[in-house]
């Protein structure tokens, strides 16, 4: 049974997702971008739905860096729909492509360095082993494509 703390799980997504990035900027094989697509919407949905609303009554002094979390989700998923619906061969898709990767980039290494840190300082193991089960149950049942974003989408959730 692999391990459900939360950190672990979204630090194991972000390593498959900067895995899929090196390896698109060193070939540009548009194969490597539907890969990456696809692992970027479960990341993006389990953390939204799962991560977020309960760290932000768990660890309330994080709530800013959350609610900017949220909008740089929301932009890549915006992106991340528009690039679903291109053709490689199209002359921005590259460039899309690139751009959405350094955005998704920036995002996770201010999740790993700053963000994660503060929420293992004060949350519980308890309490991220609750929500490492959470998000390995919406992990199942989340959406494999992206989907262009109502501008709502950043702010909803599941129920928790
Ligand atoms: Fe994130």
């Amino acid at each position: 049974m692999p391990t459900t703390d939360a950190i672990v799980m979204l630090r194991e997504g972000h390593k498959e997702i900067r895995r899929l990035i090196r390896s698109y900027r060193a070939d540009r094989d548009p194969g490597v971008v539907a890969k990456f697509l696809r692992a970027l919407t479960v990341y993006t949905y389990i953390e939204r739905e799962g991560m977020y609303p309960r760290v932000s009554v768990l660890a309330p002094e994080t709530e800013l860096a959350i609610v900017f979390f949220r909008e740089e989700h929301h932009i890549a998923e915006v992106l991340a729909a528009e690039l679903q619906d291109m053709r490689p061969d199209e002359i921005a898709f590259d460039a899309k492509a690139r751009l959405l990767m350094d955005i998704v980039e920036r995002h996770m290494d201010a999740e790993d360095h700053m963000w994660f840190p503060q929420v293992r300082a004060s949350v519980g193991r308890k309490e991220l082993r609750e929500i490492g089960a959470w998000m390995t149950k919406l992990a199942e049942r989340a959406p494999q494509r992206p989907h262009r974003p109502d501008r709502q989408t950043a702010w909803d959730t599941v129920a928790a």
